[in-house]
């Protein structure tokens, strides 16, 4: 049997496998992360790992994808290498990113579904986020990658993977990282996940059936209909939480593809507080758009891809210490920022909407999105034609998304009050570059404002009254979800709103 060391960061590790074993399969079952956005299909080559001691077994694929000089360096693709032999693998290690937002919270009675503490999570389609509270106060918040992402970046492809028998695999990951966030916050609390009693997950549906472990045949294919749609408690240990006897609530989902999430990200923005006519559009690998018109709501959500929360951009990363969160245009010259104040590693996503919108202003990238060269933001950070395409395509989602609701509505955007702009950014979205870039609608960027990662507060709101579960309930089982898969007006304006103008 092989022995495959594992060094990551200062610690290292041995494990014995099976001869012919994929390499990104053993690292994997230890727990470890590997970026997989194609799911190991030999596309992406994201999963590049460096290797010492399998260099006879270079595969095809790998002498096609890797440069000869990573090929004399070791480096290895972790999807196609074949453990042969004992070697030693190195792993980049992985911080969390700061997409909990400063955790505040509307004024309101606390009337808490737990006894002790309680713990909110938002399983995101590429980032999960928690807090931990008890009747008086935030005690500690942490984030982590979804580790499901070696499955594939968006939902379609982990719905694939799990119609491909990898349900079993999908449930343990997150399971195993909800735990381990479980274990994060009560570690700076000082208090055991054992005393944890209330608990609030939310996702998307398709998050939540992978969760569960549900079959998810309805939400694979026409007419999309969820078969769950949640609203329920659960014990700890139905999900293997280490907190066995704690209560789980599940929030509602409105549709297949409308999820707790839209319905958790209603609540925290206040969506439905007002006479007047609002937009909520939270944005991240799914953009999810809610409009409250008339004490009606509509719901709707469009696949976004994971650029806006800086994952799939040629130096794209979450938004932590190195990350380019902001790029401006200074007396001519491009000036940029970096979290931590060190030298800019990667890009993220605010950094990813201000540097296109920057690029547009300067004439490096045309209005049809053609761009010359790179556009460097920094020495060693800039972003490519491919990644000005993954962001054209996004925000022209979003903003389709957002035209189709006020056309089922028969409004337009003159009709509108407030738009309210959510998700991981928190509050660091430039409202000015993304209306410049057609994220939002530059008529109402007076009214624009970032309320944060609003899902999470809502689930907040959930864990700490319990009066909020019934007006939720009440809101989305007479909301009105609209399907854009099958909306030619959907189509059209997609197409339209894929230009920068
Ligand atoms: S090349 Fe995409 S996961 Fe390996």
């Amino acid at each position: 049997m092989p022995v495959v060391t594992i060094v990551c960061g200062s610690t290292s590790e041995k494990i014995h496998c099976s001869q012919g074993s994929l390499l990104s399969d053993v690292v994997l079952e230890q727990g470890h992360t590997i970026k997989m956005p194609c799911a190991g299909k030999g596309i992406c080559k994201k999963c590049r790992v460096k290797v010492q001691g399998l260099e006879q077994s270079i595969t095809a694929t790998e002498q096609g994808a890797l440069l000869p000089q990573e090929i004399q360096e070791g480096i290895r693709l972790a999807c196609c290498a074949t453990v042969t032999e004992d070697c030693t693998v190195w792993l980049a290690q992985e911080k969390a990113a700061q997409i909990c937002g400063e955790g505040e919270l509307p004024d309101f009675e606390k009337s808490p579904i737990f006894q002790n503490y309680g713990i909110a999570i938002d399983i995101g389609t590429t980032t999960l986020a928690a807090r931990l509270y008890n009747k008086d106060m935030l005690l500690g918040q942490s984030t982590q990658v979804n580790p499901q992402r070696v499955f594939g970046a968006d939902v379609i492809s982990r719905i694939e993977a799990s119609l491909n028998g990898k349900a079993p695999q999908l449930a343990s990951t997150i399971r195993t990282a909800i735990n381990q966030l479980i274990e994060d916050v009560c570690g700076q609390a000082n208090i055991s996940p054992q005393q944890v009693d209330g608990m609030v997950i939310m996702g998307n549906t398709a998050m939540l059936y992978l969760l569960c472990q549900y079959p998810v045949d309805s939400i694979a294919k026409a007419p999309f209909r969820s078969e769950h749609l949640f609203d329920c408690w659960l014990q700890g240990k139905d999900l293997d939480l280490i907190c066995p006897h704690c209560r789980v609530y599940l929030p509602p989902c409105m549709g297949a593809f409308v999820g707790a999430d839209t319905t958790a990200a209603i609540l925290g923005s206040s969506l439905c507080e007002s006479q007047d006519t609002q937009l909520l559009v939270d944005i991240g690998t799914n953009g999810e758009m809610a409009l409250w018109q008339q004490d009606k709501l509509l719901c709707c959500s469009t696949a976004a891809g994971p650029a806006f929360e800086g994952v799939g951009l040629w130096m794209g990363m979450e938004a932590k210490e190195g990350a380019i969160d902001h790029v401006e245009v200074k007396q001519g010259a491009v000036v940029s920022h970096a979290l931590g104040g060190i030298e800019a590693v990667g890009l993220c996503g605010s950094g990813a909407v201000d540097a296109v919108a920057c690029g547009l202003q300067v004439g490096i990238i045309e209005e049809s999105s053609y761009m010359e060269d790179v556009f460097w933001l920094s020495e060693k950070v800039g972003i490519n034609q491919k990644d000005v395409r993954m962001i054209q395509l996004a925000k022209g989602a979003i903003f389709a998304g957002m035209e189709s609701l006020l056309e089922d509505a028969k409004v337009d955007f003159s009709a509108v009050k407030a738009v309210k702009a959510a998700g991981g950014f928190g509050n660091y979205l430039n409202l000015q570059n993304a209306a410049a870039i057609g994220l939002l609608p530059k008529e109402l960027l007076p009214v624009s404002v970032c309320v944060g990662n609003a899902a999470l507060t809502g689930a907040s709101m959930l864990l700490l009254n319990e009066h909020f579960i019934k007006k939720m309930q009440a809101l989305t089982s007479s909301a009105k979800c609209v399907d854009l898969a099958a909306n030619p007006f959907f189509q059209d304006a997609f197409v339209e709103a894929m230009l920068f103008e």
